[in-house]
């Protein structure tokens, strides 16, 4: 784990391994740049000059040992044009120059990028975007590699620089904040990428007790008392699998004391081969993934106890693997799970997500939340529509959907609505129970939500599909290849606005 510091001071003044300097389009530089220019007397006017780059977003030039500085290494970083500066381009930058000073040997470094003009963002705002981009952007899962990537050498500490000791506190804060809400992020990639012999529902279990806290209580349901519930739909996807199924609750108790919760549902699959309806080999390691809405709601709740948030959540994580033995549920099979007045058709036991999410969703309404917001990774068909740039949004919800599109384009953790007509019920009528648990080809993210409907109740739900954003096998701007946490920054702030 990095250490990150905030810090007032001019960046000359600075003994540590690299000075991280902005350089703007048309080679521009901020104040701290023209204050460290000015004490180079020629070297980094020289250099600017003969600069082939004019401070293009993301690009790097070293300069060692300058004149006039205490640093080893002075690192411009070209930001581009400040005016089309945004949040997330800040905290991509700040995940630029950290990788980038990881593989350059350098220990201790400070960043000079606070004061950019980042649209109305507060210097908060920025300070917690620059720490999330340094804490995201070195993120790596290598535990399973006995030589370790070499290019990394050693980064200790980061610090944030501002301009004034004024604002040391707000930045401290911003810091913390963005720790709490790293360490759920990473926490979630960890779970995420861990492979399945390794995360399967036991697992799961474990790392959601090791959640417990003062204000967070977790429960792990093993297969008695699954059984004794009547999570049947959860037993049924269960059966082809000879791993037991756990159900997962977590209480989160920050709030007052009767306060509806917001209700967190994740789909647990830790590995999904079909089942009868089996997939095709190609990607189906891929597979592992299907536990990521799990990963999501277990990493909000790292944060939200770290953050100790003044607000009630309650999490509902089933979770089983969708294998085929020889007990497996077959296509033809006719479920009644816990929400007892709904019959499903399996036509297709690879559309097992929904059948395991229609027993935590019944639960969770029966438990009188305020709303309920779930988490999986429903369809190959969101994938198609909507890509990885932005998790598929459904529901009933208005409020929750409009302010978690809020949420999403300040966290740009993006969300994009689709349309849930009535119409589109039609597609998952039987002929010989109540629902069938396919509607087809068509619009297969909407029918899906239309069967997940079924059980919420008159509760206000959102459902979040996020099949093509929780992980990312070329990986992004901040974040490595696989697990990418997707979902955890987005609830957290949704949670924050709730709470304040
Ligand atoms: N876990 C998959 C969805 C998925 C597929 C997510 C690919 C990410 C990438 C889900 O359980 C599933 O298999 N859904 C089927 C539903 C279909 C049978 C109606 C799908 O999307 O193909
Ligand atoms: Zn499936
Ligand atoms: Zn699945």
């Amino acid at each position: 784990m990095i250490e990150l510091n905030v810090k007032a001071g001019p960046a000359d003044q600075q003994r540590d391994d690299a000075v991280v300097i902005a350089l703007l389009e048309g080679r521009e530089l901020t104040d701290s740049g023209k204050a460290l220019q000015l004490a180079t007397g020629k070297v980094l006017p020289n250099f600017l000059n003969k600069f082939d780059s004019t401070g293009s977003f993301g690009g790097t030039r070293t300069l060692y040992d300058v004149e006039g500085t205490l640093t080893q290494r002075v690192m411009l970083l070209g930001v581009g044009d400040e005016k089309k500066l945004t949040l997330h381009k800040l905290r991509v930058l700040a995940a630029k120059a950290a990788r980038k000073l990881e593989k350059s040997g350098a220990q201790d470094v400070s960043l000079y990028l606070s004061e950019l003009a980042v649209g109305e963002a507060s210097l908060a705002e920025k300070v917690q975007a620059i720490a999330e981009g340094v804490e995201l952007g070195l993120y790596r899962f290598d535990k399973y590699k006995h030589k370790k990537d070499d290019k990394h050498r050693g980064l200790r500490s980061i610090t944030i620089m501002i301009s004034s000791q004024e604002e040391l506190n707000d930045a401290e804060l911003a810091v913390a904040r963005a720790r709490a809400v790293s360490a759920g992020t990473n926490f979630a990639r960890d779970l995420s990428n861990e492979p399945g012999n390794v995360c399967t529902p036991e697992f799961l279990g474990d790392q959601a007790a090791a959640l417990s806290h003062e204000k967070l209580n977790v429960t792990v349901m093993g297969k008695a008392a699954i059984e004794e519930i009547g999570f049947y739909n959860l037993l049924a996807v269960n059966q082809g699998s000879a791993k037991e199924p756990r159900f997962i609750i977590l209480d989160y108790k920050g709030g007052n004391e009767g306060d509806a919760p917001v209700a967190l549902v994740g789909k647990g699959l830790t590995f999904d081969a079909g089942g009868i309806s089996i997939k095709p080999g190609a990607q189906m390691d891929e597979m592992k993934f299907d536990m990521c809405g799990s990963a999501v709601v277990l990493g909000i709740f790292k944060t939200i106890t770290e953050m100790n948030l003044p607000i009630n959540v309650l999490g509902l994580i089933p979770s089983t693997e969708n294998l085929l033995g020889s007990a497996a549920y077959k296509p033809g099979d006719v479920l009644v799970g816990y929400k007892k007045d709904i019959s499903i058709e399996i036509q297709n036991t690879d559309a097992e997500g929904r059948i395991i999410l229609s027993d935590a969703l019944a639960y969770a309404a029966e438990q009188k939340p305020a709303e309920i917001i779930d988490f999986a990774t429903l369809t190959g068909a969101c994938v198609v529509a909507l890509g990885s740039h932005a998790t598929g949004m459904l529901g009933t919800g208005e409020k929750i959907k409009s302010d978690l599109k809020v949420s999403g384009d300040h966290t740009y953790d993006r969300v994009w609505e689709l349309p849930m007509h009535e119409e589109y019920q039609e597609q998952i009528k039987s002929d010989i129970a109540d629902i069938r648990n396919i509607g087809g080809r068509d619009g297969g993210t909407i029918t899906a939500a239309c069967f997940l409907s079924r059980f919420v109740g008159d509760v206000p739900w959102a459902h979040l599909d996020i099949a093509g954003t929780a992980w990312n096998m070329k990986g992004n701007d901040i974040s490595a290849k696989g697990g990418t946490g997707a979902g955890v920054r987005l609830i957290v702030d949704y949670l924050s606005r709730k709470a304040s």
